[in-house]
């Protein structure tokens, strides 16, 4: 593993210039299908090529206990924002106000296979953002394409917001580790949905909603619209067709998503042959999408192993299938 010092200089240029080769390693190893370690000006993220659905799987496995919620897609600048998402007038206008900036933007996915099903959480929208510190910016402008990167704790601690606490948590899982020094912001980007209606605040952070209505105008009223539309803030793809879990077998008319060795068949989709989890949470949502086309009468999932990203596939399974809100 790459760990780099953060003895980086006076001015930006000069701290960039020093730095060339790990930038380089970063963006190679994120090419690679391998973890970065990542500063931003919010909190440390843990990083990987958003289009690679087997790097995406390691991010969730690193953080330990999982839940697949979807990540934020990094970006270089506004111009690769606009080709992966959406981004109407007033996206733009909030992109060209906060970026780059601690502020994440929920739009209309553009190019799917540029931020994979499992990224999203098997969602239509993407979320995504510039962010503000020039070591991140120059990784992703020399690795081209979208970086997802939660933050880098394990799951239920504290957001990490020095390179120590960040390299404390996953930096054993990573295979490069930036050190940007201290986040300058320390707290999680503003996420804002811009789709239908007024944008809507998800998740306060950094930008304030009376700075974004400064920008946009009035947000939406998040309990009202709660409350008009219910479900409309549900955070996961729900399929159409009814999810019966720990099947055996599918019965007439279920498609039947498989694990490990299973023979081929019309509406089988196999989430890994050989049994691997990583593999298995790689295509889960691809495969229920996918299931979810052939218009069953449900969808049958084979019995999946509770250990590792088995403990987050089965509670997205679970969800899916109705046992849990
Ligand atoms: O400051 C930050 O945002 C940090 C740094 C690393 O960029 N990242 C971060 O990521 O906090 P994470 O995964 O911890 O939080 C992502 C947030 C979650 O609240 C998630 O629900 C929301 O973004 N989100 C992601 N995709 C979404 C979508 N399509 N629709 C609605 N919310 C989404
Ligand atoms: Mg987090």
């Amino acid at each position: 593993m790459g760990v780099y010092g953060s003895d980086r200089g006076e001015g930006a240029g000069e701290f960039l210039a020093d730095r060339q080769a790990e930038i380089e390693a970063a963006a190679r190893a994120l090419a690679a299908g391998g973890l970065v370690l990542l500063p931003t000006e919010t909190v440390y993220g843990l990083g990987a090529d958003a289009s690679n659905p087997t790097a995406v799987a390691a991010i969730f496995e690193a953080k330990g206990r999982p839940r697949f919620n979807p990540l934020i897609a990094h970006v270089a600048d506004v111009e690769t924002a606009a080709r992966i998402a959406v981004l109407d007038d007033r996206a733009m206008t909030l992109a060209k106000a906060f970026w780059p900036g601690p502020l994440t933007i929920v739009a209309p996915i553009r190019e799917a296979a540029a931020v994979c099903d499992l990224a999203r959480a098997g969602l239509d929208t993407v979320a995504i953002r510039v962010p503000g510190h020039p070591l991140s910016r120059a990784v992703l402008a020399a690795f081209g394409g979208p970086v997802v990167a939660p933050s880098a704790n394990r799951s239920g601690r504290p957001s990490p917001t020095t390179f120590a606490d960040a390299f404390g948590e996953t930096g054993d899982k990573a295979a490069v580790a930036l050190d940007g020094g201290p986040c300058e912001v320390g707290l999680e980007s503003t996420v804002v949905a811009v789709l239908d209606g007024p944008p809507r605040l998800l998740r306060p952070g950094a930008v304030t909603r009376a700075q974004l209505e400064a920008v946009v105008g009035p947000l939406a009223e998040a309990e009202n619209d709660a409350r008009r539309s219910p479900g409309r803030l549900a955070l996961h793809y729900a399929p159409d067709a009814p999810v019966r879990i720990d099947a055996a077998a599918p019965e007439a008319g279920e498609a039947f998503l498989a694990f490990g060795p299973w023979p081929d068949g019309e509406r089988v989709f196999n989430l890994s042959p050989t049994g691997d989890l990583a593999e298995a949470a790689a295509n889960l949502f691809s495969f229920l999408r996918a299931a979810d086309r052939t218009k069953p009468v449900g969808i049958a999932v084979a019995t999946i192993p509770g250990e590792g990203l088995g403990e987050a596939i089965n509670d997205r399974l679970r969800r899916a299938a109705g046992y849990v809100g």
